[in-house]
């Protein structure tokens, strides 16, 4: 235990001390405050050969070749225009903006020109909501930031690069694949690259709050437990934490570290939950800086193989979701996109959602609180991830760093996944061992799962099959998830019937993935594959298979819409579409879809 605290501690502050020198921070609630939008279009120039950040020599340039400032005089040899070159649409992948960038995987450089206004005793962030994979940020010619992830925030301090009037930004943006990446060389979702989400400047007074947590606290009723941490203050800075609603206000000091922590007593406090998703306004205010916040307040526990939400047992009646754009493919990130994909769970009668393999747009976790579905949040460790590198284990524990710290006041998230479909070696189970003590530590809250494969026994006299819950990674977890496909990759549909279940742990199990393909509108034998008569097959031999399940506390079948992945070619049926969704990638339902729903429904109606 000791080797994974001092390696937890150690690579906190690696973050923060990243935070430093390249003044890369998260600020929690960012699109909470006052921001000017830089979405929209943007110039870019593809740049496969990396000539903008590498010489011939292949030695990192020094003379900022792409970050000229415009116009150019005395006859420089310059051999690239910003303003004459083409635009992309940020936020936005480029695959799908472009046809000749459909399975581009390389450098682009974006830049975009922007007005702006100094003002005194105030700081600038240059917020990106994601870019995929590695970003280096410049304003004015100046370097930003950095940032290694595709699927979280991050904010560079530009308040020394801006100036008044015309001002310039150049991201530059590279999606390469690589054998220490998280995740890495082979994943099953298109590698989609670019500015993914939204890109604005955010302005706060000197001394603002960065980060907060303000939850009902785990086991104690209607204790609200807030703590808060308050950029550029010393000890003795009053922090004041209000919930009208609730006639509740307090104001405490910050410490040393201009941390600040305060509990309330509600007992009149309402629950979140799918049935009501009571959010309740939070206001913060320090040292003249306000946020203000949407939070809901429940609790979340596991006891033995049950899952308590607000202290009831609950059934996690769940899909799995890619951040596909329903319609238009693309990376999703807008609130349409969000509210078909959150509409399609709840018309399947959904209370839960894996948004699979990645943290999503923030709107779609603002909108599963909204809506009252919950979540299970999961960072990008897939498959074979290098995990002997420690510059692996510190990527993915910055990436899980960066999921908790935008969503933890989200009360839709019941769950953190640090891993999916990994193998079971010493090493994984190190690495993931740490995965998961950085979890609990920056998130106590919050039961921490992961999706695992299991072995089968089969009984050679009568045939039944067992599938053991024993990865030795179950005992570190809260919740235990697991990814089966009898009936597509293992067996005929009818296997399912056969199948028992046993576990090792007295844990809750989440089925997080099953399913198979159907081309939406193939029709044929239930024993043809791709028809929507093998998925409804599947899918009922699946739920009569998992009813059986004492243990089993909800499921995520695999998956909702049909998404863009590399791996599915079959002309005239995948086409680059992975077609386990029970919607097409243009919305229409399948057979399996009203099988799920009308499982679902069985539910309420009891
Ligand atoms: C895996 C994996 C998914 C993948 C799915 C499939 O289990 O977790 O990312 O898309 O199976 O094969 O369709």
């Amino acid at each position: 235990m000791a080797s994974f605290i001092v390696l937890w501690v150690a690579l906190c502050f690696a973050s923060v001390a990243f935070a430093a020198d390249g003044s890369t921070t998260l600020i929690v609630g960012a699109d909470r405050r006052t921001a000017i939008n830089l979405d929209g279009d943007w110039h870019y120039i593809v740049d496969p050969y990396n000539n903008g950040y590498y010489d011939f020599r292949m030695k990192e340039r020094a003379d900022g070749y792409f970050l000229n400032e415009k116009p150019v005089s005395d006859n420089k040899l310059v051999e690239y225009d910003f303003a004459k070159s083409p635009t992309l649409k940020v936020p936005g992948d480029w695959n799908s903006q472009s046809p000749q960038l459909f399975f581009y995987e390389g450098t682009v450089w974006y830049q975009k020109d922007f007005q702006y206004q100094r003002k005194p005793h105030t700081r600038t962030f240059l917020h990106i909501g994601a870019a995929n994979y590695i970003s280096h940020a410049w304003v004015n010619g100046k370097k930003a930031c950095d940032h290694e992830g595709g699927f979280t925030p991050f904010d560079c301090e530009v308040t020394s690069l801006v100036r008044d009037g015309n001002n310039f930004v150049v991201i530059y943006v590279n999606n390469q694949r690589t054998r220490e990446g998280v995740p890495t060389l082979n994943t099953d979702w298109w590698n989609y690259g670019g500015i993914t989400r939204d890109v604005y400047l955010v302005e706060t007074p000197e001394i603002f709050i960065d980060d907060y947590s303000i939850q009902l606290q785990r086991g104690e009723g209607t204790r609200i437990s807030c703590w808060m941490h308050v950029s550029g203050a010393g000890n003795g800075t009053p922090v004041t934490v209000k919930i009208p609603e609730l006639g509740l206000a307090n104001t405490i000091d910050t410490d040393a570290n201009g941390r600040a922590a305060v509990y309330f007593a509600a007992p009149t406090v309402q629950r979140w939950s799918p049935e009501k998703p009571k959010l309740y306004s939070v206001e913060i205010s320090a040292a003249g800086d306000t946020i203000k916040d949407d939070i809901g307040f429940r609790s979340i526990e596991v006891k033995g193989d049950n899952i308590l939400l607000n202290g009831k047992s609950i059934f996690l009646r769940g899909i799995s979701i890619h951040a596909e754009a329903p319609y238009r493919s693309g990376r999703a990130w807008s609130e349409q996109d969000a509210e078909t994909l959150l509409g399609w769970a709840k018309e399947l009668g959904a209370n839960f959602v894996r948004l699979a393999h990645y943290p999503h747009d923030e709107r779609m976790l603002r909108l599963a609180d909204r809506m009252g579905i919950l979540v299970w949040s999961e960072v990008p460790v897939y498959w074979m991830i290098d995990w002997e590198s420690p510059a692996t284990l510190a990527n993915a524990t910055n990436q899980l760093y960066e999921m908790i710290h935008r969503d933890r006041n989200r009360a839709s998230i019941v769950l953190w996944s640090v891993a999916n479909e990994t193998p079971n070696t010493p090493a994984r189970l190190w690495f993931l061992r740490n995965l998961i003590h950085t979890a609990h530590a920056e998130d106590p809250t919050r039961p921490v799962t992961a999706a695992l494969l299991v072995n089968t026994v089969t009984n050679s006299d009568d045939g039944t099959r067992t599938k053991i819950l024993d990865d030795p990674l179950g005992e570190y977890l809260d919740v235990l998830g697991c990814n089966e496909y009898i009936g597509w990759y293992e067996g005929p549909p009818e296997w399912a019937s056969r199948t028992q279940w046993r576990s090792k742990y007295n844990k809750p199990l989440i089925m997080s993935e099953f399913g198979g393909d159907a081309k939406a509108g193939l029709h044929g034998a239930p024993t043809e594959r791709w028809t929507e008569e093998y998925q409804e097959t599947i899918y009922r031999q699946q739920i009569a298979m998992l009813k059986q399940i004492s243990f089993l506390r909800g499921l995520s079948p695999w998956i909702l819409m049909d998404f863009r992945s590399p791996r599915r070619t079959l002309p005239g049926v995948q086409d680059y579409y992975n077609r386990k969704g029970l919607i097409s990638n243009d919305g229409q339902k399948k057979k399996a879809f009203f099988v799920l729903q009308e499982y679902y429904k069985s539910f309420t109606a009891q």
